[in-house]
């Protein structure tokens, strides 16, 4: 079929590619020239494992192709995806001027041959209808198209995978004419194909991750309680995760959840529902208890060093917020090390890939060329992201060239009796002794 993708985030750029692995012919459309001509040259936006030699591949095989004409890719599609951002507005809620205006400019070039228009952004409910509204309004009178919604559950860091075999492919549709072909689009995904009613496929997404959200608050105030009674939240989301209605996926507890995605839909999902009416509770704490999660992280690597940070010496491994990206979004790393910086520490860090993007906001902090320079004579180490790199790392060496070897391990990458073994300082999240003032 022939595909175009308007909007080349990790979204568009990853959907495009793999359509095209697909064998479908794809243009990717993006209003940035720079990034336009960069990807023309081959040059990814952003690292995604995978995703350069299935572009290169693609590009070369001249399935897919980049461009800044809109005009072009309208004229050229049978469906356009629409995938530009939906950013968190001023109000908390979802930022919709990207898709009106992309919206209003499709509605330009559509005549009488019929189109299929793909809402893939993360949207609110009833999104759908008011860019079937703006179509309407702006489209010449004969225009023939349908809208679809088809929500995007990609996974940062495994984006490739996730969206070539996701757990599900849903499909809001309208009229039986888009149902057929969009169908056939997906048929090929060997995936569970679920169509249903437009708003109820919106629905969905701010729906699945508000749950994978309050799975990780649900998660992180238990390892809050596990540090107050001396258990293990390792074993205690082991145990809960057997049950299969509960299930042992995102119960990993650490330093709260970050991204471009999950924050933000989780405040556009409480937006619209304070719009609608409904005071949503749940997710209102699931917000708050995620900001709280960072600040225990911070005082939790305070009294470590005595509550003073004062010209101490912290090194920061990792700084994207989850391994395998180089996103920092709204990454608890980050904000954790603002926090650091406010009390005066001195910090040094190293990431795999996200150095270049963490330069931009955190333009007076030292980056180094690996995990050991990073914990060389410092105070403190503080594991915020769980890279494999860390994981693999020469423990004993380590504790050799560190001036204190105390770590606070956000991600729960080692095992507290091991590292007591070794001779460090350790504190995990959720997997404290219990101070015996604390169990009486
Ligand atoms: C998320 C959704 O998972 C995906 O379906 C949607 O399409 C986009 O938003 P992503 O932002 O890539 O994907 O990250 P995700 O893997 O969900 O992780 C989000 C955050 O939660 C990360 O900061 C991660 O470290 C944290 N997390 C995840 C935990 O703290 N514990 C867990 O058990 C799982």
């Amino acid at each position: 079929m022939k595909i175009a993708i308007i909007g080349t985030g990790h979204v568009g750029l990853v959907t495009g590619a793999c359509f095209a692995q697909k064998g479908h012919k794809v243009i990717c459309v993006d209003n940035n020239h720079g990034k336009i001509k960069s990807l023309q040259k081959l040059i990814m936006p952003f690292y995604e494992p995978r995703l350069e030699q299935m572009v290169r591949r693609n590009y070369k095989a001249s399935r897919l192709i980049f461009s800044t004409d809109i005009k072009q890719a309208v004229n050229f599609a049978e469906i356009v995806f629409i995938a530009v951002g939906t950013p968190l507005g001023p109000g908390g809620g979802a930022d919709l001027s990207q898709i009106r205006r992309v919206a209003k400019e499709i509605a330009h070039h559509l005549n009488h041959r019929y189109k299929i228009i793909v809402e893939k952004s993360t949207v609110p409910v009833g999104t759908a209808e008011e860019i079937e509204r703006i179509i309407k309004l702006y489209a010449p009178e004969n225009a023939s198209f349908d809208i679809v919604s088809n929500p995007e559950f990609l996974q940062e860091g495994s984006a490739i995978e996730t969206t070539l075999r996701p757990d599900r492919i849903v499909l809001g549709v309208k009229t039986k004419r888009a149902d057929n072909i969009i169908r056939l689009l997906f048929a090929s995904f060997n995936s569970k194909i679920l169509v249903t009613d437009i708003n109820s496929a919106e629905l969905i997404k701010h729906a699945a991750n508000s749950f994978l959200a309050m799975k990780i608050s649900y998660i992180n105030s238990l390892a809050n309680i596990c540090e107050k009674t001396g258990a293990d939240i390792k074993s205690v989301a082991y145990g809960i995760g057997l049950d299969k209605r509960i299930n042992p996926h995102f119960l990993n507890a650490g330093i709260g959840y970050g991204g471009f995605c999950l924050p933000k839909d989780i405040s556009a999902f409480i937006h619209i529902s304070d719009k609608l009416g409904y005071d949503f509770q749940i997710l209102k704490a699931v917000r708050d208890v995620n900001n709280l999660q960072r600040e225990f992280v911070v005082r939790k690597i305070k009294k470590s060093l005595r509550n003073n940070l004062k010209n101490r010496h912290i090194g920061i491994w990792g700084l994207s917020f989850k391994p395998d990206t180089d996103d920092i979004r709204e990454s608890p790393s980050i904000y954790i090390i603002q926090k650091l910086l406010q009390e005066q520490a001195y910090i040094k860090s190293y990431d795999p890939y996200a150095m270049k993007e963490a330069q931009k906001v955190l333009p007076n902090i030292h980056y180094c060329r690996d995990p050991y320079e990073t914990a060389y004579k410092t105070d403190c180490l503080f594991i915020a992201t769980e890279w494999d790199i860390f994981k693999n790392i020469s423990l004993p060496r380590l504790k050799a060239i560190m001036r204190q070897p105390i770590i606070i391990d956000g991600r729960n990458i080692f095992e507290p009796e091991k590292m007591k073994k070794l001779g460090f300082v350790y504190h995990g999240i959720g997997r404290e002794e219990p101070q015996i003032s604390q169990i009486k």
